[in-house]
């Protein structure tokens, strides 16, 4: 297995009786998912997805990734929520956060349509002037107004600069299948589509053409993504606690929060994994908080961020548990070099792999943490491959899956994002909102 879960960094928190107590919960969630009875039951697409995906589809979003590395300079991917943090947190993790600044034959890869900031949005107009450049717009729903606002926007310029026509041939969009105005106004334009699959929801979607086409355009091997993600299928599907990881990951949540740690921060070691951090806290927050419930999900990158949240970590509130992602073999080494004055005292690491030196900051920091009232939960990933991430992603979406049934919430939907989306409407004047705007507008004098 390319992912393992280690639990030495915890065991010190929780009784060996406590996971015993726990397992009949465990057999039940895992049955709901099973028997697809549970709370949000239309939405387990994804729990197939690996093997049981569109191979034509599949097909057709490595021709058009092929067809965009060969026309494009600039590729655009617009979209917000579930719609980009998959796609983006796989190109930074296999590629590089400085992707773009990286000597390749693959297109710049910019995200766009998930923000409302106009600095943004001015900013990639600019970065497209005299450059080829293709969009990839992404919404299920088609109605999300920060990527529909960029879609406008950048549809415009392909317009203008490539005329109707061109522009039809660097437009490709993914969307719900059937329903929904992107989807018709797509097949009248005659874009290129993709499907969002109806019983996949956004934050569960980057095994889907919603983050394949991207992270295809970005040169990676979707088929081994797709493979790592097919072994994560197999092997997690035992209740048993003591034999599958994914739910003692689970488990082990649980446990805490029930203990009042009820914050979770995802702990990477590699700049490369910050989007991730970002990908998780999506699934995790936006699966898990409702009902007044759910365990807050933070994330840090270190030892960079030692730097600013350690002494929190370390000191402060004790409501706290970490997860720790490790990957065993980053594939690249860094000898420290020696300097024979020895001017800054380095001399105790000459010789030394970076890599090294991280993984030690790593234990040290683990032991620093538990010592500290933190419990740590420890990841280990084999290395930084499509396989090994495949894997990760399958035992995050499953493990959070398990957690939501644990916590008695339907960890496939999100009510609470609609509330601030009324009210925007309704203070922008979005017709169909006229009866909320007026008490809106005398709460804000
Ligand atoms: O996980 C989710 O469901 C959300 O984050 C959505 O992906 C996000 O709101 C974007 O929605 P849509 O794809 O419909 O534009």
């Amino acid at each position: 297995m390319s992912i393992r879960v280690n639990d030495q960094y915890v065991s010190s928190f929780i009784r060996n009786e406590e996971y015993a107590q726990l397992q009949p919960m465990v057999n039940a969630a895992h049955e709901l998912l099973e028997s697809r009875t549970g709370a949000g039951s239309d939405f387990l697409g994804w729990t197939t997805l690996p093997v049981d995906y569109d191979k034509e589809e599949f097909a057709r979003i490595k021709a058009a990734a092929k067809k965009i590395r060969k026309t494009c300079k600039v590729f655009i991917a617009i979209g917000i929520g579930g719609s980009y943090l998959g796609a983006r947190a796989v190109i930074e993790f296999l590629k590089s956060p400085l992707y773009n600044n990286m000597k390749k034959k693959t297109p710049d890869i910019y995200f766009a349509g998930n923000n409302i900031s106009a600095a943004a949005l001015d900013e990639l107009v600019r970065l497209c002037e005299g450059k080829d450049f293709c969009i990839n717009v992404i919404s299920k729903s088609g109605t999300t107004t920060e990527p529909a606002i960029a879609f406008r926007v950048f549809r415009g310029l392909l317009e203008k600069k490539y005329g109707k026509e061109g522009a039809r041939e660097r437009i490709f969009v993914t969307t719900d299948r059937q329903k929904g105005t992107l989807k018709h106004f797509s097949d009248d334009a005659g874009y290129e589509t993709f499907v969002v699959p109806d019983d996949v929801g956004g934050r569960f979607s980057v095994l889907t053409a919603v983050g394949l086409l991207p992270i295809a355009v970005a040169g990676i091997d979707i088929d081994a993504l797709m493979k790592g993600a097919a072994e994560g299928m197999n092997a997690y599907n035992d209740p048993d606690l003591a034999k599958n990881d994914c739910y003692k990951y689970a488990a082990i949540r649980n446990i805490l929060y029930r203990k009042g740690k009820q914050t979770e921060i995802l702990v990477g070691y590699e700049p490369y994994a910050a989007m991730l951090n970002e990908w998780w806290k999506q699934l995790y927050g936006e699966s898990e908080g409702k009902d007044q419930k759910g365990i807050f999900p933070a994330s840090v990158i270190f030892s960079t961020d030692l730097h600013s949240l350690g002494q929190f970590i370390q000191d402060g509130t004790r409501n706290l548990f970490e997860t720790v992602i490790s990957v065993e073999n980053g594939g690249v080494s860094f000898e420290i070099p020696n300097d024979p004055d020895n001017i800054d005292g380095l001399n105790f690491l000459s010789g030394m792999d970076m890599d090294q030196v991280k993984k030690t900051a790593m234990q040290a920091t683990l032991l620093a943490h538990v010592d500290g009232g933190v419990p740590n939960v420890l990841i280990e990933m084999s290395d930084r491959s499509e396989e090994a991430l495949g894997q990760l992603i399958y035992f995050f979406e499953k493990a959070c899956a398990i957690s939501g049934y644990l916590l008695g919430v339907n960890p496939f939907n999100q009510p609470g994002v609609e509330a601030y989306k009324k009210n925007m409407f309704a203070l922008l004047g979005k017709p169909g909102y006229e009866s909320m705007k007026a008490d809106l507008e005398a709460r804000l004098e």
